[in-house]
């Protein structure tokens, strides 16, 4: 389903940024309201006369501040649009990000078929060259987004967004074309990643169901050789025994799928990295079940297995040399006759038995069984799963980075770093064998839910207990994997963490 009819398209320019032609020029200032460096002609062309321009109008280069002004004779754009980036040296990436994504937007909005972007060209503290131009393709992308598939012909429809070619600047830092072109590709590879994560969020509940899942799965496999996919169904998987997905699926008429999604970019016969996905495509709550308000929003709950396809998009597109099994625990959380009740008890595949005190407490009963099959049947060197899983990781962080669980030193700072690179926030919280007692059950070995304080981390450490001796991290993405409200939908959070992550691990090896 293509979104638009021409994709939008990136090219760099090393000097002169006002002689291209195009619709708008974007131009960064400090509260000096000084243009340097490159702009050696722009700064003929702009500098004294606009800055007694820019000051009567109010602008003080407060970061984030917008504003569009005539062009300056002699250039060949139709209006320059001034962005402030506050005190030089004050400039954090996410805040650079995020000034992205508002001119990105804002030049969407007014209908811009072609821009020149000088943001590329600053020279920012802690920020190179080709990293601020792959974030200006992915902010770019994330502007365009529209979901557009559910539309009909009735109601009003917001024009489609028109914009078709970014000249990027670079700055004298750029170094060689060859490292230009790489951050260019990574970021439309992201941005592809993205994108996938984000339709399958977004879409309805009654077509996204874990069957749709596993077809998006084939679909995805199809695009390269490098692919294998696995889909089990409900009566393998009951073979197999695992019974606390399957508990979780019985109130559904949906037959839950497993789904193994695995990628050979390596020859070497090197244990993968396994990415494992929560992939609940409604959660009712089941017979414990949620209040009406905003409960369409847990059509979301399979977001963490939306970013294990997107983020394996990306690995595809970049063919990245790297060994990486997908597998993603579907399933649909309803109440009925047939549906699992509280006080019931399964044994996991595991072994371990699981008193079901709370039925909406789902999405660590189909991940605990698929984090034993990947650790089974695949011995992966790194696990990592991402999953919605408590509204609890909401209160406690809110919207802006997800939560981090890990129980390996090493690899939550290496997670840390890939999440400040990729702009993709985390949070560390503590994984402490102290919160286990909160699980224990009279009846079973332990139950699926501890008691009101601290549900993120006990929902981490029921995950816990199905990790074997292997660097794990755990993201609770409740609070970032969507948007509520006027801007409701997916974010295709974390398939920018996930992909940076897996890029420093093909480039460190490589
Ligand atoms: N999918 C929800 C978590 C969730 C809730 C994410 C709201 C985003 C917004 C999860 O399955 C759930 O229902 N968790 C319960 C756990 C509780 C029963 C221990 C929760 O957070 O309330
Ligand atoms: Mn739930
Ligand atoms: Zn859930």
């Amino acid at each position: 389903m293509p979104q638009r009819s021409t994709p939008v398209q990136f090219t760099t320019i090393r000097k002169n940024p006002e002689t291209v032609m195009a619709d708008t020029l974007v131009v960064g200032l400090h509260p000096d309201l000084r243009l340097t460096g490159v702009f050696q002609d722009l700064d003929r062309l702009l500098n004294r006369p606009v800055q007694e321009w820019l000051k009567s109008r109010g602008f003080e280069a407060r970061t984030g501040q917008l504003l569009s002004g005539p062009a300056p004779a002699g250039s060949r754009v139709q209006e320059v649009l001034f962005v402030g980036l506050g005190k030089p040296g004050k400039l954090s990436r996410r805040r650079f990000r995020g000034i992205l994504g508002s001119v990105m937007e804002r030049l969407v909005r007014s209908g811009n078929h072609s821009v020149v972007n000088t943001l590329t060209a600053l020279p920012l503290e802690g920020m190179s060259a080709a990293w601020r131009i792959r974030q200006a393709v992915e902010a770019t992308h994330d502007a365009l987004y529209r979901f557009t598939e559910c539309r009909g012909t009735g109601g009003a429809q917001a024009l489609p967004p028109r914009l078709e070619k970014i000249h990027l600047v670079l700055g004298p830092d750029a170094g060689s074309e060859v490292g230009i072109r790489q951050a260019i590709r990574d970021g439309q590879a992201i941005a592809q990643g993205v994108r996938l994560c984000r339709d399958l969020g977004n879409r309805p509940p009654n077509l996204a169901t874990p069957r749709h899942l596993a077809t998006e799965a084939r679909k995805l496999a199809a695009q390269n050789p490098r692919f294998r996919v696995r889909i089990l169904t409900e009566k393998e998987m009951g073979s197999l025994g695992m019974n606390a997905l399957l508990a979780v699926a019985q109130g559904s008429a949906e037959p839950p799928r497993l789904i193994v999604l695995e990628y050979r970019g390596s020859h070497s016969r090197q244990a993968p990295i396994a990415l494992v996905g929560k992939g609940i495509t409604f959660d009712s709550g089941g017979i414990s079940i949620k209040p009406a308000a905003a409960m369409d929003e847990m059509k979301f709950d399979m977001c963490g297995a939306a970013s294990v396809l997107g983020t394996l998009q990306t690995v595809s597109l970049l063919d990245l040399p790297l060994h990486v099994v997908g597998v993603i625990a579907a399933a649909e959380n309803m109440p009925g006759g047939r549906a699992v009740k509280p006080g019931d008890i399964v044994r996991s595949l595991s072994g371990q038995t699981v008193e079901i005190l709370n039925t909406d407490a789902e999405g660590r009963l189909v991940l605990c069984d698929a984090m034993t099959y990947v650790q089974r049947n695949y011995k992966p060197r790194v696990l990592l799963d991402a999953a919605t899983l408590t509204g609890a990781c909401v209160v406690a962080l809110g919207h802006h980075p997800s939560g981090l669980f890990s129980n390996h030193e090493g690899l939550a700072r290496d997670f840390e770093k890939a999440a400040e690179d990729a702009v993709d926030p985390v949070w560390r919280m503590p994984l402490w064998e102290d919160y286990q007692d909160a699980l224990s059950s009279n009846f079973a070995d332990f139950a699926n839910i501890g008691g009101r304080d601290a549900g993120a981390i006990t929902a981490a450490c029921f995950l816990w207990r199905f990790v074997s001796e292997v660097p794990w991290i755990h993201l609770d993405i409740a609070g970032t994997a969507w948007k509520t409200g006027a801007q409701k939908g997916a974010t295709g959070r974390p398939v920018p963490l996930f992909s940076q992550y897996l890029l420093d691990q093909a480039r460190a090896a490589h």
